[in-house]
């Protein structure tokens, strides 16, 4: 394979080179280049050189404008405004780079150059307890990275840090040991036989059971908390209680997953669990650097910022009072994990932002502990609350958490419906897998196009939508394109840089240039939303191609029909392949 410099880049260059010559003094220089509506580029980076060395700007850029040397990029070039320059590209350079990009299998997209390793915390449920709409996000969003940065080149591992562990287990294993059946079912005979739905109803029935007798009955909640110390202790039969709770809760995570569309490892599944035997050790080590102190019997990591409303100090309390170990003891030895052994360069938390303030503390232990340093930084990728169309978080009329599953259910639904009435060639079945396809793609990509940090409105009816900022849009165009290439039978993708091109052509050729560097700055900025929009935008200017620039049609000549239908694949080519990054399936019908 072989990566393609985009248009910008290669225009970037040349300006910046003409810069110098004209000012060898100067240093090195941005034009600040950016994409324009008056002329395909702007260079507005004129302005601040004449300034800084005290010459006239018009003078400046006429000048830079002489020093480039011939090539055959640039078609026009001139001086506006009060230094800007205007810059039109030849229609044969973008067809001759769009061609280098459609003869790669990575439409020409560069590795990064100095690609590390991340290890990226996400899709982390708890178990014996129903997802949630805060589960989706981190998964989805977690999901959607991943592929972003393995295909820019990083080495990717996945951590699922479920909920796996903590005192609620000693209720939950000494309810079972009570009730021995309560777990069984009835018509499967493995694991692999009992569905995500029944799993988790069971674990629901179990749960309340054992939560009334706990809070009513005190008796048991003095066996639970007996329990509960076996299972720190160790003790094998609570240990294999306690695993019967986890590969439950596995069947009906691994369900939800596959409904997502999502593909989740087991060995990357590494719960809380799975740090205990380095927690002593990590107090250890905080207490004798002094990182960590006593305080009040419990071991605590203070910061000058974080303040309780009193104005006292409020701790990272990394050991309990009563030698228990946390949230916090557990994050700090999955941090020594992964950089020790895993070999991290960069960690990556999928995280909601009301853990915030837990990781800004948990991040700033481990730097002065010196897990983190400068070769290895620790991000959290923050993300906001899902709330209902009333703009309140989630929420049922009763007030309870709604069931990522039911919602799931009902984004297929409605996007089947959507299919349907769009569809007049479809099988049944053919309507269900892609009614599947849509509404998933839809949830996720709601969850996606916005910026992470933000809140949005879980909308159903905005998200099938086949107008607007929705998957269902960018799907269609896909879709569009690949029937586009159905009904052109003979005729071939075939560039011809000797056309002139059409201002819908160009607007989308100059757009389909900027994958890579959208991909680029979506990867080092932790910002799949970019990707999203980028996606949107290309499917808008199709459709305006669409519009503009009919294919198969008897008066269009051959050679004009064989660039069109290149451009109409290579863009059906990057929206397939962004979505795919995005998880969001591409049908080539709909
Ligand atoms: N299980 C937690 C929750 O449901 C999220 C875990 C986040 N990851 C971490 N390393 N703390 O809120």
């Amino acid at each position: 394979t072989a990566s393609v410099h985009s248009l910008a880049s290669t225009l970037q260059q040349h300006l910046a080179d003409a810069l110098t010559a004209a000012l060898p003094d100067a240093g090195v220089a941005d034009p600040l280049l950016r994409r324009s509506d008056r002329a395909d580029f702007q260079a507005n980076g004129i302005l601040a050189l004449a300034k800084k060395t005290k010459s006239n700007p018009r003078d400046l850029a006429a000048q830079v404008t002489s020093a480039i040397p011939a090539n055959e990029l640039i078609k026009d070039i001139e001086v506006s405004g009060p230094g800007f320059l205007n810059i039109t590209l030849t229609d044969r350079a973008i067809t001759e780079t769009l061609a280098a990009r459609a003869a790669d299998d990575r439409l020409g997209v560069p590795y990064a150059e100095n690609p590390g390793t991340t290890v990226i915390d996400y899709a982390q449920p708890n178990v014996a307890k129903e997802m949630h709409v805060g589960h989706l996000r981190s998964a989805v969003i977690g999901d959607a990275m991943a592929k972003i940065m393995e295909f820019e080149g990083e080495k990717v591992v996945r951590r699922h840090h479920i909920g796996d562990w903590g005192t609620q287990f000693g209720m939950l294993i000494q309810y079972l040991t009570e009730h021995p059946t309560e777990l069984d079912h009835k018509n499967a005979d493995d694991a692999a036989d009992v569905d995500g739905e029944a799993a988790m109803s069971s674990l629901n029935r179990l749960y309340k059971a054992s939560r009334a007798l706990f809070d009513s009955d005190e008796e048991f909640k003095a066996r639970a908390r007996d329990r509960v110390v076996a299972l720190q202790a160790g003790d094998p039969e609570t240990l294999a209680l306690w695993q019967r709770f986890v590969d439950e809760s596995k069947i009906y995570f691994y369900s939800v997953f596959n409904k997502l569309d999502m593909e989740i490892d087991d060995p990357d599944i590494v719960g809380e669990s799975g740090y205990n035997a380095m927690l002593e050790e990590t107090c250890q080590i905080l207490e004798d650097s002094g990182v960590a102190v006593r305080s009040e019997g419990a071991l605590c990591v203070f910061f000058d910022d974080v303040k309780g409303p009193d104005g006292n100090p409020t701790p990272l309390i990394v050991k309990k009072t009563n030698g228990g170990y946390g949230y916090a003891a557990t994050d700090l030895s999955a941090i020594r994990d992964r950089v020790q052994n895993l070999k991290a360069t960069t960690l990556l938390y999928v995280v909601d932002a009301r853990q915030s303030l837990h990781f800004k503390m948990v991040f700033e232990t481990a730097r002065r502990a010196g897990w983190l340093n400068e070769d290895t930084k620790a991000v959290q990728l923050a993300f906001g609350t899902v709330l209902g169309k009333d703009g309140k978080p989630f929420k049922t009329r009763e007030g309870e958490t709604i069931r990522l599953v039911d919602l799931l259910d009902e984004a297929i639904e409605r996007a089947s419906a959507v299919v349907r009435e769009k569809a007049k060639d479809l099988t049944e079945a053919e309507i269900t897998e892609r009614g599947t396809q849509v509404g998933i793609g839809a949830v996720k990509y709601a969850d996606l196009s916005t910026s992470a940090n933000r809140d949005y409105k879980f909308d159903l009816d905005q998200m099938v939508s086949l107008t607007g900022d929705t998957s269902v849009y960018v799907q269609y165009m896909h879709a569009r394109s690949c029937s586009i290439k159905r009904k052109a039978g003979d005729l071939s993708p075939q560039p011809h840089p000797e056309l002139e091109l059409a201002p819908a052509e160009r607007a989308m050729g100059l757009h389909l240039d900027q994958f890579g560097t959208v991909l680029d700055e979506v990867s080092t900025e932790y910002a799949p939303h970019k990707l999203a929009a980028y996606l949107f935008q290309l499917s808008s200017l199709f459709a305006t191609f669409y519009d503009q620039c009919p294919v198969v049609k008897p008066e269009v000549p051959k050679d004009v029909a064989e660039n069109r239908l290149f451009l109409s694949d290579l863009t059906a080519r990057t929206l397939s392949q962004g979505m795919t990054l995005l998880g969001i399936r591409t049908p080539e019908r709909l």
